[in-house]
């Protein structure tokens, strides 16, 4: 377990703050993240994903789940409660420990991470109103609490589960009974984990509720250190391989004294947002720390039957724990871009487009009739739609000039239009019967594919 403090960084350069401006405007105004509960003036630090945020949050996490569990033969799957008996977080650390330092403003009633309290070399300042009236700090725990069942007592207290992985820990003889697995091997989860943040912010960034893709991968003692080098390249390659710029991913070697006192080796993947260079995922050796803690206090065995060594033992973990949220922003700020292109007289403007890897893309392919009042292009357009629509997600737009259509879909990502217009009739030339035009997204560039040979080449690109 570790406490959400991402280092504190320098203020947002104007740039950055600008750019995530357009950003955040372009969530709402296309559909990828709205905020939650808007028509009663929201709820901090909580976000609802609209009809192609979901899809692209989708695509994230299936991708993940197919490199961590599919491809692989030593990883397996679970899907935990978010509600557990309180004894897990008692045992995990979380009920005692998981809080941040907070300091309230006696001036403005402000309350405060410690962290975030100035020092300017006159004394310790509230940066909200400048005034020095603060409280020491006290611990506020992140967890939110709540009652199960119709008493509302101290037995019938427990929490949303702050992280996933705890749900791995109290099922880890279970899984490992039915899967029947040999160390090392993993346990995987994607799920919502809720934190009460004093401080959400940065858009989606750090938010109250919150997606965790987490791997608890089980060792001996011997090769944690190992796994921990082998676990972060792992990861470092699914970030490249979802879009992300190496050159734009940094691994941070935290430092023993802010490391959580079990781990052995932590490392942060960060990413350069807009606002500074943030965590994405945490990789962290936690060594036997959280089945020890779980055998102790509920006295059932968590060890491990060596058949080879005939040496029974609570086996050591790994974990790479993502934010699915958190990449999903990534995701959208690594694929903004704006850059020119002709409008339907041929005059340039500027083109707002999401390069997202076609793997990603909420959108794989729009698909458009030249002419809305041309039944046989509408025709033929919507018979691709269908020939496309079991392989993948395919809209459909006759309104407006092409040009208009083409941009409408480079601000969301879409990385492939099909155009369905004369040729396609064999109007102009027998040939081109049967053929579409296929335009490129980032290159804008067209070329002549026959509707045969369109899904399987689509579905290539879209791996
Ligand atoms: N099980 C380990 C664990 O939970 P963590 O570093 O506290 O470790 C893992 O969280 C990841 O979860 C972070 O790297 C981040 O991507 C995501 N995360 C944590 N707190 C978050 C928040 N308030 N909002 C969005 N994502 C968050």
């Amino acid at each position: 377990m570790s406490t959400p403090n991402d280092a504190q960084r320098p203020p947002s350069q104007s740039y950055g703050a600008a750019r995530m401006e357009k950003i955040v405007s372009l969530c709402k105004r296309r559909g990828f993240i709205f905020q939650s509960s808007e028509i009663y003036g929201g709820l901090n630090g909580l976000w609802d994903y609209g009809p192609l945020g979901v899809e692209l949050k989708r695509n994230l996490k299936n991708y993940w789940w197919r490199v961590m569990v599919h491809e692989r033969n030593d990883v397996v799957g679970m899907d935990g409660s978010i509600l557990m008996n309180r004894a897990v977080w008692k045992a995990s650390g979380h009920e005692d420990t998981f809080s941040d330092p907070m300091v309230d403003c006696r001036s403005c009633k402000a309350r405060l991470r410690a962290d975030q309290v100035i020092d300017k070399g006159k004394g310790k300042q509230c940066p909200v109103c400048g005034g020095k009236d603060l409280t020491e700090p006290r611990s506020f725990n992140l967890m939110f609490k709540t009652y199960v069942g119709a008493t509302e007592d101290e037995s019938s207290i427990t929490y949303l589960r702050p992280e996933t992985a705890q749900a791995i820990f109290v099922q880890f003889k279970n899984i490992l009974d039915v899967s029947r697995k040999k160390l090392p091997f993993g346990i995987a989860q994607i799920g919502k984990a809720f934190r009460n943040e004093i401080n959400p912010r940065n858009f989606t960034f750090r938010s109250r509720e919150f997606e965790q893709m987490e791997l608890e991968y089980f060792c001996g003692a011997e090769e944690g250190m190992k796994l921990l080098d082998y676990w972060k390249e792992e990861r470092l390659k699914f970030y490249e391989n979802i879009g992300i710029a190496r050159a734009k991913l940094h691994v941070l070697t935290v430092p023993d004294e802010e490391r959580a006192f079990y781990s052995k080796g932590t490392y942060d993947i960060e990413y350069d947002f807009p606002f500074g260079r943030q965590e994405l995922e945490g990789v962290a050796y936690r060594t036997d720390y959280d089945l020890s803690q779980h055998q102790k206090t509920s006295g059932k065995s968590l060890e491990y039957f060596d058949e080879e060594t005939k040496q029974k033992f609570i086996p050591h973990v790994v974990e790479p724990s993502a934010g699915v949220d958190r990449t999903v922003l990534a995701l959208i700020c690594e694929a903004y871009s704006e850059d020119e292109a002709p409008d339907d007289k041929g005059k340039m403007e500027t083109r707002i487009v999401l390069r997202f890897h076609p793997r990603m893309a909420p959108v794989k392919c729009a698909v458009f009739p030249l002419l809305k009042n041309k039944e046989q292009l509408v025709a033929k357009a919507k018979e691709i739609v269908d020939l496309l629509r079991p392989h993948m997600f395919v809209f459909y737009d006759e309104s407006g000039a092409i040009g208009r259509r083409y941009r409408r879909q480079d601000e969301i990502g879409t990385p492939f239009g099909v155009t369905v217009d004369f040729e396609t009739l064999g109007e102009k030339d027998l040939a081109l019967r049967d053929t579409v035009t296929l335009r490129e997204r980032d290159s804008m560039k067209q070329e002549r594919v026959a509707i045969k040979d369109l899904a399987t080449m689509l579905i290539s690109r879209i791996a």
